[in-house]
């Protein structure tokens, strides 16, 4: 019988290691520091301190755990309003959840896809004719792309409510020259398997308030007391990064640059090889650099009737793993209660991105080949549904 060999797997956005971390975990193997503390969380912290060019950073599990810290961090409690970017995966706002806080949704706008300054001014003077400002406002910088930080910060600024900047996605992106994560009083990153630099899982809470971290790194070891014994007057959570985990984390930073490069390459390909179909890729906003963690683009509706579902089919059946682009918060079963805030009034532009986007494979480690494969088969579904 015959049989079919099934081409290999492209991944969307597979981890990528450097070969250097082995050496890094050697040590900390040598050393015996197998802990949630140790040499290597401490250098790693200060490595994504100085490359940020901020006072200090936090090693944690995960980009949620960081979030959920400087929520804490800023008081954030039962029944207090938090205003968040809707385009995000939905960790972005799960910590809200946590608090018992209420998540109240913001659209995106067409220049970066990000947070609206007009959706989030609406917001600001609703709450205000409400008398309940949020306690914080969580911004996302989406795929790598920097939300449009001037406008954003100095809105919450005049309401005096202060940022936490999502970054997960950011690393070594940035904004009028600016790094990526350092525009709010918190920044988070995260180094979750499918990141730009991966530690399999961790995070890192980064802020210029060096006694807020002192508090996160309290928090995030069980909010253990100053005594001789094990005492505790507040709650706590085991939120630290493993010395292993740092270990890979210092190596995988070594070779950040070259990761952005890599990833700019892939979309500059896609962007070169697909331009003539009816798609738009994810802007760049002028006087921004992103990492392009993940080349993203929409259908034009006007143009075609080719969707993203059939797009994702045909990419399967290809063994090509790609994604829609993040379904929007408010329109999740999770948070349907919650108020919802759109860039223009009749209409839903992060629903829209939604609708009409992709997620393309965009791994550093991708070869040009493997790339060739998705373009050549983005191009056949183009081709054959707009002749047949
Ligand atoms: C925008 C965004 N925020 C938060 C997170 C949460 O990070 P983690 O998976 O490390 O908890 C992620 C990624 O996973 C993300 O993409």
């Amino acid at each position: 019988m015959l049989q079919t060999v099934k081409k290999n797997r492209i991944f969307l956005s597979p981890p990528h290691m450097s070969g250097m971390e082995m050496k890094y975990i050697q040590e900390a193997f040598e050393s015996n520091w197998i802990a949630p503390l140790g040499p290597n969380v401490d250098a790693f912290e200060n490595e994504i301190a100085s490359i940020l060019g901020v006072n200090g950073a936090v090693a944690v599990s995960s980009g949620t755990a960081a979030i959920h810290l400087a929520l804490i961090l800023l008081g954030v409690k039962k029944g207090d309003a938090v205003f968040c970017s809707s385009l995000t995966f939905v960790a972005t706002a799960n910590p809200i959840l946590y608090q018992g806080a209420e998540p109240v949704f913001i659209d995106s706008e067409p220049d970066t896809w990000n947070m609206s300054p007009r959706a989030l001014e609406n917001a600001f003077k609703e709450a205000v004719s409400l008398g309940k400002l949020p306690k914080a406002v969580i911004i996302v910088n989406l795929y790598g792309q920097s939300a449009k930080m001037d406008e954003l910060v100095s809105i919450c600024k005049k309401f005096n409510v202060p940022v936490i900047e999502d970054a997960a996605e950011s690393l070594g992106s940035q904004y009028k020259g600016k790094m990526s994560g350092t525009f709010g009083d918190f920044g988070i990153f995260s180094f979750n398997g499918n990141k730009i630099i991966s530690t399999s899982g961790g995070g890192m809470l980064v802020s210029n308030h060096t006694e807020a971290l002192s508090k996160a790194r309290f928090l995030a070891t069980q909010a253990r007391d100053a005594a001789p014994y094990y005492q505790h007057s507040e709650v706590g959570f085991n939120y630290r990064m493993s010395n292993i985990l740092a270990g890979i984390g210092r190596a995988q930073i070594t070779v950040l640059t070259e990761r952005i490069t890599a990833r700019r390459r892939i979309f500059d390909l896609y962007q070169q090889e697909l331009s003539q179909l009816p798609i738009t890729f994810m802007p760049e906003l002028k006087n921004t650099f992103s990492n392009r963690w993940l080349t993203a683009f929409t259908i034009n509706k006007e143009k075609t009737t080719i969707t993203i579902n059939d797009l994702l089919a045909v990419l399967e059946a290809e063994n090509i793993e790609a994604r829609h682009i993040w379904k929007p918060l408010h329109i999740q079963p999770l948070f349907k209660e919650y108020k919802y805030y759109s860039h223009d009034e009749n209409s839903s532009f992060s629903g829209e991105l939604f609708e009409t986007g992709i997620c393309l494979p965009s791994g550093s480690n991708m070869t040009i080949s493997d790339q060739m494969r998705v373009i050549d088969c983005i191009k056949q579904v183009f081709s054959k549904l707009a002749r047949g």
